[in-house]
């Protein structure tokens, strides 16, 4: 089955999840080509949940000792092109991503579902980190980014529309609730391997945040290091705030013609209350209640 999001994007169904058709021609091919190695690290989102500053931080802390972090990549380099999307690989014929041209260990990125992940990847040793955001400041964030790029204005009868589709379940790579929840029971059954963050959190205490990533990379953070502020120094160059203003982030456009611009809207918890009604927090409240009952997993909203 094939549904329209109102800003025009057209998603598919396939075994269980919601798909965008731009990248549902690539969900096969990965499955059954892509090859994980034991040192890859792959980082898992769903979608506006904060993909690109997760991109940020593990590029960081994985070139540590490849360049002093005033001359990082990053300055000059989108994360999302030092840390692409695995579907850039298996997109048609002649893909933009070449995985046996790019050196190991490899970081590489996806919103595909767990369920929907190549066994390569749950068979080998390979690390997962999957990052998760409260479903109403995602579904915000979603709806900014997809009506900036159809040029369609986010006005009320648009955000109606698109939040009764997601509470159906209908938004890109959704159900949402499945997506966590698949995510949140493999980190459970795999801790080392499968490490389950959240936006709200690591907004909250970047800094424990980001030795438990470092950590989980095998990569943690000396003591000398820790002692000369490297920890503090890599969250202010990955911030909101820098990433935003440097020159590529603010005004180059990525191979599609979108502007770098669209992965930086307003970095903060909460937005949501700029725009639902009561009756529609009330309406996702209960949802999430139902849907998240006896995991253990909660969100917060502010
Ligand atoms: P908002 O639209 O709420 O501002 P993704 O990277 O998964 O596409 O998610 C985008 C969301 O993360 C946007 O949220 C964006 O502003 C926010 N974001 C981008 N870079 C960030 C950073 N360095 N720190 C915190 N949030 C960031």
């Amino acid at each position: 089955p094939m549904e329209k999001l109102p800003e025009g994007i057209d998603l598919y169904f396939y075994e269980g999840h919601w798909y965008p058709s731009m990248f549902i021609h690539c969900i096969i091919p990965f499955q059954q080509q892509f090859k994980a190695q034991d040192t890859d690290l792959i980082l898992v989102s769903f979608p506006k949940s904060g993909t690109t500053w997760l991109k940020a931080l593990a590029f960081a802390i994985a070139n540590l000792n490849n360049y002093p972090l005033n001359e990082s990549p990053l300055l000059a380099t989108n994360p999302h092109v030092l840390v692409p999307f695995l579907s850039d690989a298996f997109y048609g014929k002649n893909p933009f991503l070449k995985l046996e041209d790019f050196p190991s260990p490899r970081i590489l990125a996806t919103h595909v579902p767990h369920s929907a992940l190549p066994t390569s990847i749950k068979d080998s040793d390979c690390r997962v980190v999957y990052l998760c955001r409260n479903p109403l400041d995602q579904f915000i964030s979603f709806s900014h980014f997809a009506c900036k790029l159809s040029n369609r204005p986010f006005d009320p009868s648009f955000i109606e529309e698109s939040f009764d589709m997601f509470c159906r379940g209908v938004s890109a790579y959704g159900p949402f609730w499945d997506h966590v929840l698949e995510y949140w029971k493999a980190s459970r059954e795999r801790p080392g391997k499968v490490l389950f963050l959240k936006y709200e959190d690591m907004k909250e205490d970047p800094i424990s945040h980001l030795k438990v990533l470092a950590k989980f990379m095998g990569l943690p953070f000396s003591v000398e290091e820790e002692s000369q502020g490297v920890i503090e120094e890599v969250l202010k160059l990955c911030s909101f705030d820098n990433l935003k203003d440097l020159e590529v982030n603010k005004n180059e456009k990525n191979r599609m013609g979108h502007p770098y611009s669209v992965f930086f809207r307003k970095g903060e918890v909460g937005d949501w209350a700029n725009y639902l009604t009561p009756s529609m927090v009330e309406r996702m409240n209960k949802l999430m209640e139902e849907k998240f009952a006896g995991s253990g997993l909660d969100f917060k909203f502010s």
